[in-house]
């Protein structure tokens, strides 16, 4: 089969960790007959130095053409004091909304051989975890009103959560269906003690739960879930919550793994096409210097050829050659390499050498 990939590599890490990717799935190509044709393009601070922009028309098209879209990472200091429009982050955000990709689908699970990197107690990491967390993309917080005005106390700023129906049920939905894959347990987060946003979230997340008997759902409020994950983290299965307490929790769920250099993720709409990249950011500070760990990035590839191209067996293969460096005991320096640490390149070759 032939596929037509846009690589985004944005800023920072992001050019060093897509080139590692891009090389995995190319070998994975011709190890089962595939084609892959990868086009580069430009969004992020790249883009806003060479057009003045962070999201060309030009790199929302070629998305737009594509089968799926590889991305790095975007933002960097170079392009944090400027005004909100003209900010790197608008090009993820902008891309997400054009591309409709209203789904973040983040798994974080605790490698047997990453044991040591968990910073909880042993008799926690013992018991080991592995959650999905189906984090909402193109609504909440992130995408309603926002601005200055002239408030009681004086000059006062603004943002506006807002969910539809529509918006909740949709990703309650993909939320479910993950869930009667997997051990058919579903944990709804919201803040439904204070906001009417989450009274809504809560309301529509149980009609749906009515088409899913199978699946046991529970509601737990936001607050709550951020201690219960360091507590007892293997109570979740999967996790469905809003854009921004998605983002949040995302973030402490990939720190318990270890690393947060681990951790791939998949956007998806309504069609087959998706938007993969690691969770972690562009690292600027290490950003050229062949120590940025590129296994997010590869396992992002691992989640694109099984979620947008159903090519199971190959995404299995991506994620066991990982599994099998990390067994051998192969570490990158956020792994706690220390002094043996592999640089990116390194960790590459290792990596396909068991493709
Ligand atoms: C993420 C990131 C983005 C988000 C930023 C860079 C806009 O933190 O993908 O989790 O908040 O969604
Ligand atoms: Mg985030």
């Amino acid at each position: 089969m032939e596929f037509r990939i846009a690589l985004v590599k944005g800023d920072g890490i992001g050019p060093e960790i897509v080139d590692s990717a891009v090389e995995v799935l190319q070998k994975v190509g011709r190890k089962y007959g595939h084609t892959f044709i990868c086009t580069p393009y430009l969004a992020g601070g790249c883009a806003i130095d060479a057009t003045g922009e962070p999201l060309p028309q030009e790199t929302v098209d070629g998305c737009l053409m594509s089968d799926s879209v590889l991305l790095g990472a975007v933002g960097g200091p170079k392009w944090d004091k400027n005004p909100p429009a003209a900010r790197p982050e608008k090009a993820l955000l902008g891309l997400r909304k054009a591309l409709g990709l209203y789904t973040n689908l983040r798994p974080a699970r605790l490698y047997q051989a990453l044991s040591g990197d968990c910073p909880l107690r042993p008799d926690i990491v013992e018991k080991g975890f592995d959650l999905m967390m189906v984090r909402e993309l193109t609504g909440g917080i992130y995408f309603g009103d926002r601005g200055r005005r002239e408030g009681k106390y004086g000059p006062e700023a603004y943002d506006t959560e807002a969910y539809s129906i529509m918006e909740i049920e949709r990703i309650a939905r993909v939320a479910f269906e993950s869930a009667r894959k997997r051990r058919k347990n579903l944990i709804s987060i919201d803040k439904a003690n204070v906001l009417e946003t989450s009274r809504l979230w809560r309301e529509t997340v149980h009609r749906i739960a009515a088409e899913y008997p199978d699946v046991t759902c529970t509601d737990m409020l936001v607050d709550n879930a951020a201690m219960q994950l360091v507590r007892n983290p293997a109570q979740f299965d999967v996790v469905v919550t809003t854009n921004m307490f998605g983002d949040i929790l995302s973030d402490e769920a990939s720190q318990i793994t270890g690393s947060i250099g681990l951790l791939p993720s998949a956007s998806l709409g309504d069609g087959t096409r998706g938007l993969y990249e690691p969770i972690h950011g562009s690292a600027p500070d290490i950003a050229g210097q062949n120590k940025a760990n590129p296994i997010a990035t590869i396992l992002s590839v691992a989640m694109m050829l099984r979620y947008s191209f159903s090519l199971m067996e190959e995404a299995d293969c991506i994620e066991a050659a990982v599994d099998q460096v990390l067994n051998a005991g192969w570490r990158t320096a956020d792994l706690g390499g220390g002094a043996a640490s592999l640089g990116t390149r390194e960790m590459t070759e290792k990596i396909l050498a068991e493709i």
